[in-house]
């Protein structure tokens, strides 16, 4: 059976595109609703996104692989996206990226054999002045240490953070 959005999604999209001023422009916010749904946004979840937006499927692709925050594959609950970059780094980062490595066994772009995490390296996520950090959905875990990381994971195995 070809893949298809549901009620709510479809419902979801037809109240996003009035807001935008054509389809292409809706687009980031489609694929948001798209990931909810089924996960992630592969190849076969591009494709009806372009066929709803009636979008070439190498615009859709070009997006989807620009962006972070959307997933090609299935994810676990919490997606842990640990910053390395410059400030974050400057403040330790490596040293926490490792000790998330090691409490969770995976290195970044593996999830965890129970499907709880999923672990990204990320590039800035504008929270600087807080570093070294990480972030969960829209949870943000800020001037980290080991202990703060060990309660996070704890928190987040707990409360997964995933947004669908
Ligand atoms: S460098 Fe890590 S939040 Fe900016």
């Amino acid at each position: 059976m070809a893949l298809a959005f549901s009620a709510e999604s479809s419902r979801k999209i037809a109240e996003i595109l009035p807001r935008y001023p054509n389809k292409q422009a809706a687009l980031l916010q489609v694929l948001h609703v798209a990931q909810g749904q089924f996960g992630h946004v592969g190849a076969d979840v591009q494709e009806l996104v372009a066929e709803t937006l009636e979008l070439p499927p190498a615009h859709v692709w070009g997006v989807v692989t620009f962006y972070t925050m959307y997933h090609r594959e299935s994810v676990g609950k919490n997606v842990l996206m640990v910053c390395t970059n410059i400030s974050c780094m400057l403040r330790g980062a490596e040293d926490i990226l490792g000790h998330v490595e090691k409490k969770l066994g995976v290195k970044p772009g593996e999830t965890t054999a129970d499907g709880m995490f999923t672990l990204v390296e990320e590039e800035c996520l504008a929270a600087c002045a807080d570093a070294p950090m990480m972030i969960c959905g829209d949870k943000y875990f800020m001037r980290l240490d080991t202990g703060k990381v060990d309660t996070a994971l704890d928190e987040l195995r707990k409360h997964p953070r995933s947004e669908h």
